[in-house]
């Protein structure tokens, strides 16, 4: 089969003077001063109903950027029925035509629309600019590129056959629908996580996080001017357990693609067992989950790679992303220096609106996360066994602004080692230079997550050994890079454990659970 090469949407610079700087910027003001209005996307209707929420950037708490709209059961109702009804023909098209329309939309994203999503997840969700960008303008793009030729190789995938039996399989999408519950911190996963089970054929009830407004209501803009049919993506928000629990009341639900938290995960995992008797097909369950990643470094490390690897491993995006450094063990004799650039980096670093594009930390998602974490802060000012060495503050009066913070602690087990913040705050245990094998089997045994991890070692040997006393620590595993950053095509994502499936998103793996192959054998 031949598709465009799948190739990663290069990243643009956003340097003073750069046209792009400038259209962002403008684009952004322009986002900010109007009033949206979200409805629920169901069939070939944008439904609004009596009952709406408020959007507010979290950088800007006060100020108003209009309503979505919430859902009652009747309409999760309709939404299943309108995707029944489009199955009967998205199912049933030519690969090409479903690819095209994906292959459709991306460009739309890396073009025209560009602007318009990095906007939407700067103000929305508060990224700043160069986030926003590998996330709502690349990392999207490039699921869907590469989802396209890996649906191609698994068509591709077929039995030998010989002059008297022709043995074919048919990827066939799932019969049902897919339920698609997606987070706020990437609009990469909010697309995908939709898009990925609709190329290959299924349709899909799609509930985007209520933190991620402004950025789902461009994607679905995007869908529909790409041409993927009315009720093949639908879109609604409301009640999550009302939502999850009308779905899951469906016997044509036939799988989930989510990305979330292990509590909701595994509430809905025991939800979909108690009905299972309902189903008229198994489904299929496909969650990435939290984590409690972490970066280690031998004392042959390079102190300036692993703090650098620290500082923008624990601080990006404010720690909101699922692969967020947030333990970490240093080796004592390699301590202070590390320190010391840590500290620096991190007193460096400006806080504030992701307007102003010299802020690299901006706000938190809301006032919930913002209270834990001020919480968890507050504690660690006062446990012997944990000291703040950098920020430490934190203020909502205009925005939900916490400072990026480093904690060391004496306990490897210490509270903020083994609990998931999801926020701008990293905990760091010192360990005695030779107790490096000890240390590696307490990291392997201090969380219950295993999505991200990274060993900086110039020492070879040290760096094979953490890889096999690692093995199952971590989904993703670095040696010698920080621990986030995954690119679409090069490292696919996902852990295990706690963390999730893994059913590495954008990958062959991923996509094979939306399909459910009929093998037909043809004799002459
Ligand atoms: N894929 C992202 C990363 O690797 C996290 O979701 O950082």
């Amino acid at each position: 089969f031949h598709v465009p090469p799948a190739e990663n949407e290069p990243i643009k610079s956003y340097a003073p003077g750069t046209p792009e700087r400038e259209e962002v910027l403008l684009t952004y003001k322009d986002l900010y001063n109007q009033k949206v209005d979200v409805p629920l996307y169901i069939g070939d209707k944008e439904v609004r109903t009596n009952n709406t929420s408020s959007i507010h950037p979290p950088h800007d708490h006060q100020h108003n950027l209009g309503v979505y709209h919430l859902a009652e059961k009747k309409n999760i109702e309709d939404s299943i029925e309108a995707a029944l009804e489009a199955r009967k023909e998205w199912a049933n098209l030519p690969w090409e035509q479903r690819a095209a329309v994906f292959l459709k939309a991306a460009e739309l994203i890396a073009g025209p629309y560009r602007q318009k999503m990095n906007a939407a997840t700067m103000i929305g969700q508060s990224k700043n600019i160069f986030q926003a960008e590998i996330d709502s303008a690349c990392e999207i793009v490039d699921f869907i590129r590469f989802n396209v030729e890996y649906m191609t190789q698994i068509y591709d995938e077929q039995p030998e056959s010989d002059s008297s039996a022709w043995n074919r399989v048919e990827h066939r999408p799932l019969e049902g629908f897919v339920y698609a519950i997606t987070p706020f911190n990437f609009t990469a996963i909010a697309g995908n996580l939709p898009a990925s089970a609709a190329l290959m054929g299924n349709v899909t009830i799609w509930k985007p996080s209520d933190s991620q407004m402004l950025s789902a209501k461009v994607l679905m803009n995007v869908f529909q001017e790409a041409g993927v049919p009315a009720g093949v993506i639908n879109m609604v928000m409301g009640d999550p357990e009302m939502i999850t629990d009308t779905v899951l009341a469906s016997p044509d639900f036939a799988g989930i693609h989510f990305t979330g938290s292990t509590t909701v995960f595994k509430n809905i995992w025991a939800k979909i067992g108690a009905n299972i008797h309902n189903y008229k097909t198994y489904p299929r369950i496909v969650g990435e989950t939290g984590g409690k990643d972490f970066i280690m470094a031998h004392p042959s490390a390079n102190p300036k790679e692993v703090s650098t690897a620290i500082a923008r491993g624990a601080f990006e995006f404010q720690g909101q992303k699922c692969s967020a450094a947030s333990r970490c063990y240093m080796p004592k004799s390699l301590w202070p220096e590390i320190k010391e650039q840590l500290v620096a980096d991190v007193k460096s670093f400006k806080m504030g609106s992701p307007e102003n594009m010299e802020n690299f930390i901006n706000a938190v998602i809301h006032e919930g996360s913002f209270d834990k974490l001020a919480k968890y802060i507050d504690q660690a000012k006062k446990d012997k066994d944990a000291e703040i060495i950098v920020g430490g503050n934190y203020d909502k009066s205009k925005g939900y602004f916490v400072e990026p913070t480093v904690i060391v602690t004496t306990d490897p087990k210490y509270t903020t080692m083994e609990t998931e913040l999801f926020g701008p705050v990293v905990t760091i245990y010192v360990y005695e230079d030779d107790k490096y094998e000890e240390t590696l089997h307490v990291v392997d045994n201090t969380s219950a997550y295993a999505l991200t991890g990274a060993i900086f070692s110039k020492d070879r040997y040290a760096a094979s050994l953490a890889t096999d006393i690692l093995q199952n620590a971590a989904g993703n595993f670095y040696i010698n890079d920080k621990c986030t950053g995954a690119v679409v095509g090069r490292q696919p994502f996902g852990g295990a454990r706690n963390s999730g499936t893994n059913d590495k998103a954008g990958s062959k793996l991923n996509l094979l659970r939306w399909v459910s192959p009929r093998l037909i054998k043809e004799t002459f």
